[in-house]
């Protein structure tokens, strides 16, 4: 099973932005955690960020026929983006969208997701723990 996790703008910035929304666990530590959970569940992770809008629609185009699952949280371009929503449409891949903070009680313009219309589900609100279920789910074994 290979899984790419992909973090959208300003997720490298976890541990120093808004700690009290995002919790105090920094960028390298997140990516240590999924590290770790993917060498106990026996999965192949990728895990990529980036600020750019393009940048992410190109590495979810990588992963058609090349991985079995995608985690993504897309950070502010979920509220924005068509053209992330359309790539997840084309490459077919099974994905989760992911939120550190429960979107959908904070300001409106955070209750919209372009992207969840593509995907198999979405965990928002379980702080980073919410990568490593998104994982399982798509393991099969989620809740
Ligand atoms: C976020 C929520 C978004 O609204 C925000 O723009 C982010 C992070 C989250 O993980 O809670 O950058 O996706």
């Amino acid at each position: 099973m290979k899984i790419k996790v992909i973090n959208g703008p300003n997720l490298n910035m976890l541990g120093i932005r808004e700690p009290g929304i995002y919790g105090k666990t920094g960028y390298d530590e997140l990516i240590s955690l999924i590290e770790a959970h993917a060498k106990e569940k026996g999965v192949d992770v990728t895990v990529y960020q980036s600020n750019h809008e393009g940048d992410l629609v190109d590495e979810i185009q990588k992963c058609y026929k090349a991985y079995d699952g995608i985690v993504i949280n897309p950070g502010a371009y979920t509220h924005t983006s068509i053209a992330i929503l359309d790539a997840v449409k084309a490459v077919g891949v099974p994905t989760v969208e992911v939120h550190i903070s429960d979107v959908d009680s904070r300001e409106s313009f955070r209750q919209i997701s372009y992207i969840r219309a593509a995907c198999v589900a979405t965990i928002s609100g379980h702080g980073v723990n919410g990568y490593l279920e998104a994982m399982d789910l798509l393991l099969g074994e989620g809740k």
